[in-house]
This record gives structure tokens, sequence and C-alpha cells, in this order.
């Protein structure tokens, strides 16, 4: 199957074809934003080439849009405005995070969390009761994962008579412009270790995750798609929801994603501006 759009050609080939025949169907996208949107790093990060433009593109079609991120470090505000400062058509309401979930989930069940996160992130709990706490929330608190900070909650935890661990995310590492960093996967794990529990995981890949961005644009899975730049976390993740996923080849995606045993891909695109360019064309006909 081949496809004109402009000058460009674009073939729908068997890596392709699964998601270029459901293209047609889907009223929704659901975007990753670090290794899709832009490379995280120093100064903030830069843009990856043609992903402001795809943003807009989506926009104007008429698809629906959410951004799901795995990011802890910053409240949505901060990070939003960061966005908008590199050009993305991006609002606070369109972005699905761990901790506004996590949030919910703290109302939901009446928890009082002690909070074991970047300083960054406290004013997302602004308004949750953190007196007397009867479980533990971890993010990734980076420079804040000190001895002191991490025995303070394995203590809290210890005390519990059902020690309660929530992780905002489960990633092992990520990449910045300055080379790679530890998640807080690997701190979720030392704590797990230590109190012999298992955390709940809010953010990707846990499914309640993807289902409040399928909620808040009024679709069920198989109308929508995902695109990210991780297999297992992004693309694996939407997939068992019954979403379409897609990984992009920029940010932390490796050539050996591609065989991987576990977790395939509906398709693989160059970056976000070519996933765009086969989604519009299917829309359109
Ligand atoms: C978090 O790290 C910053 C920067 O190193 C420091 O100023 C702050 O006191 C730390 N906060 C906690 C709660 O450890
Ligand atoms: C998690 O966040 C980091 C940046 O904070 C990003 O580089 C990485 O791709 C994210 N991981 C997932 C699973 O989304
Ligand atoms: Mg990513």
């Amino acid at each position: 199957m081949q496809r004109r759009l402009g000058k460009k050609v674009l073939f729908c080939t068997s890596a392709m074809a699964v998601w270029c025949e459901a293209a047609g169907g889907v009223r929704g996208v659901v975007l990753d934003i670090s290794g899709v949107l832009y490379d995280s790093g120093g100064g903030g990060g830069v843009p990856i080439s043609g992903s402001t433009d795809a943003v807009k593109r989506i926009k104007e079609s008429g698809l629906k849009l959410r951004f799901c991120t795995n990011e802890t470090q910053a409240t949505r505000e901060k990070f939003v405005a960061k966005l908008q400062t590199m050009g993305f058509d991006i609002a606070v309401g369109e972005v699905i995070a761990p901790a506004p979930a996590a949030c919910r989930i703290l109302k939901e069940r009446g928890l009082r969390p002690h909070l074991l996160v970047h300083d960054g992130l406290l004013p997302e709990f602004d308004q949750i009761d953190q007196s007397n706490p009867n479980c533990v929330i971890i993010g990734d608190a980076a420079e804040n994962f000190s001895y002191e900070n991490m025995n303070r909650a394995f203590q809290l935890l210890m005390q519990l008579e059902k020690p309660l661990l929530f992780s905002l995310g489960r990633g092992r590492y990520y990449k910045e412009t300055d080379g790679l960093k530890i998640d807080v996967g690997v701190y979720m794990k030392a704590l797990e270790y230590a109190c012999d529990i298992q955390a709940e995981v809010v953010g990707k890949p846990a499914n309640a995750f993807f289902l409040s961005a399928l909620t808040s644009m009024g679709l069920e899975p198989h109308q929508a798609i995902m695109i990210g730049d991780d297999l297992v976390n992004d693309v694996g993740g939407a997939q068992q929801c019954g979403m379409k996923g897609v990984q992009v080849r920029t940010g932390k995606y490796r050539p050996s994603d591609e065989q991987h045993p576990t977790v395939k891909a509906d398709g693989y695109v160059d970056n976000l501006a070519q996933a765009v360019d086969i989604l519009l064309e299917h829309l359109n006909k």
C-alpha cells in the first residue's frame, strides 16, 4: 500500500500495516512527553525535531489529545510552562500525570501520605491531609533520595500495621541529555525489599493510568492510540488496556526493542512527525 502526502511518500509496510489499517477509526491520541516531544536534561532539555508542529497538526485535525507522562519531579504547571516555552501547544488540563492520580486515590481511600518525592512536586499535594500518615508515596525524588529520607520512609512503613507504599511509576532509569539517570523504580524496590511488601504503582504502565486518559477524552480503548518511546511502559501498557501502541525511534528507543520477547508495538515510526503524517493521511480518506 502506498500513500502520497505532498512530496512525501509513505508506505504501509508490514511493520506499519496493523495500525495503518486501524488509524481510520482513531478518535484520540495519547502522547508520551519525554523522548517523544522533547529530550529532557540540563537547561530544561531540547524539543525533538518536528514535534511542536506534529502536536499542532493533531489539534487542527479535530482528534482528541492527551499527554500521559511519568514526570514526578515538578508540578504539572511548571512542567507545562517549560514545554510551552519550547513552542508546544499544551495545557495543564490535557496532562495526565502520576501525582494528581495519586491524590485521587488518597481521597477515595481516605489515606494520609508521608511523601518521599522531589521538593518540586510537593505543591501537587497541597490539598492533601498529611498529618499522622498511614501510607508512603515515593516519586522520582532525585537528589532528595538521601539515606535519611529513605530511612524515614522505611521506619514509617514498618510502624504501620499494614504497610502501604505507592510508587509514582516504576522506571529503572531514564535518559537525559547528559546521560542515564536512576529512576524511582530502583528506590521502590529497595523499600519493597526492606519491608517485604509490594508497592502499588500509580502511573505508567498501570491500567488505571491509561484509563483515566481515555475517560477524560470520553473514548473507548479501541478508539485511541498511544505513541511513546518506552516499549514496555508506554506501548505495552497501552496495549494491555486495549489501545493501539506505536513506538517512536527517538528518546530511549533502542533497535533491540523491535525484537522484544514479550511486547510488540502495533507500529514503529522514526519520530512523532512521521506518526502524525501516517495517522492524518488515513483519517482523511
Ligand atoms: C531536597 O534537595 C534540595 C536540594 O539539594 C534541598 O535543598 C532540600 O532540602 C531537600 N529536601 C528534602 C526534604 O530532603
Ligand atoms: C520517565 O521520565 C523520564 C524523565 O523524567 C523519561 O526520560 C522517561 O522516558 C520516562 N519513562 C517512562 C516509562 O515514561
Ligand atoms: Mg518517554
